[in-house]
């Protein structure tokens, strides 16, 4: 292990995360998990076959005041017995992400807590932390979520370089509008999990992404496009195989590149987050690899890697423990550089 493990603050952190479609607080004492609810508004934005923006955020103000009460009385805990809120300021959508930076500013200069900024996508590297400890450097993570596929080289904490990324789709939206020209609801992955089990992916062609280019860039648009000149086809194909092609090329195409960086730069371990990681194949791909490859490899529990407060509070806590506060000024941000917080 090449750094140190950073210390932890010491007392209860609340965290709240608005930053799509999820309502959620969370408390987190240490690296513990003391409580974390999850409001979903998926029922609201399934019919539109994905997040309208301005429902999302009118949807946080409606419940956020509700959600946040729950998560401190299922810890037993009052607003007095914090030691601090952390807050999603970024990246996701704006509207949606204000509704929670302005509820945790509002409780910072009520309650004279301090507050401290949490980048989102952090938050999904950090919900191995609540169930596996801290994790030993140097890493490779791969996060993959509804808007981003990043490969980041963590040298320590709090440090990323990013290796590779999505030159176009990420890999969640490309599962979502992949569900949604087979006619499957929102969100999609988890739809296209299921339907894949009794697919035969063997039945449907699919291109392998920038199969003659080196490095770890991802690619999905070619995929999206092989579903739909699929489903164009006399006989038109059973959804299942189609679904279980899409879904078999996404994951080699995460897994082929993940492991030509883990062959490259032998990381301490292998971190998965981000709500495509809750996908079955993905797990199962990578971890058959990872044994191969001799590498410990880290995957959060299907309810930590879709959106929550948890990751946001944990990584709030590692953050607050080296000094990090956010003042009042705090504000949200579409996008975020990986490397810390809000530029001021
Ligand atoms: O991380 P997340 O909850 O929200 C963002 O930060 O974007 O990720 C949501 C994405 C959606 O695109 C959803 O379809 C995908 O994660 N997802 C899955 C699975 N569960 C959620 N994709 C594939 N397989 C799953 N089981
Ligand atoms: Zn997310």
């Amino acid at each position: 292990m090449s750094g140190q493990i950073p210390a932890v603050f010491d007392r209860p952190v609340l965290g709240i995360e608005t930053s799509c479609d999820e309502t959620a607080a969370a408390v987190v004492e240490g690296i513990q998990l003391r409580s974390n609810v999850v409001a979903s508004q998926a029922d609201l934005h399934h019919r539109y076959g994905g997040v309208v923006p301005e429902l999302a955020a009118r949807r946080h103000i409606e419940r956020l005041v509700a959600v946040v009460d729950e998560a401190l009385e299922a810890a037993s805990l009052d607003v007095a017995d914090l030691g601090a809120v952390a807050v999603t300021c970024g990246p996701g959508l704006v509207g949606a992400l204000s509704v929670g930076v302005a509820f945790a500013k509002s409780l910072s200069l009520a309650s004279g807590k301090p507050l401290v900024g949490v980048n989102h996508l952090e938050g999904h590297i950090y919900a191995n932390v609540l169930v596996h400890g801290p994790f030993p450097t140097p890493a490779l993570a791969l996060v993959v979520s509804g808007a981003h596929t990043d490969l980041l080289w963590i040298p320590d904490y709090g440090q990323y370089r990013v290796l590779g990324r999505t030159r176009d789709d990420a890999a969640g939206e490309a599962f979502d509008k992949a569900a949604r020209a087979l006619g499957l609801g929102y969100p999609g992955g988890p739809e296209i999990d299921r339907l894949s089990r009794r697919g035969d992916p063997a039945r449907v062609p699919m291109p392998e992404p920038l199969a003659s280019e080196g490095g770890y860039d991802f690619s999905f648009s070619g995929l999206k496009t092989a579903v739909l000149r699929a489903l164009q086809q006399t006989p038109s194909p059973d959804p299942a195989d189609v679904a279980a092609a899409f879904q078999r090329a996404v994951v080699s195409h995460l897994v082929r590149r993940t492991v030509r960086a883990a062959e490259d730069l032998q990381p301490a371990c292998l971190l998965l987050g981000g709500g495509v990681a809750a996908n079955r194949l993905l797990r199962e791909s990578l971890g058959r690899e990872a044994q191969r490859l001799g590498i410990p490899l880290w995957l959060p529990p299907p309810w930590l890697c879709t959106d929550n407060a948890a990751m946001i509070a944990c990584v709030g806590a590692f953050r607050l423990a080296r000094g990090e506060r956010a003042g009042l000024d705090l504000r949200a941000w579409a996008d975020l550089p990986w490397d810390g917080l809000p530029p001021r």
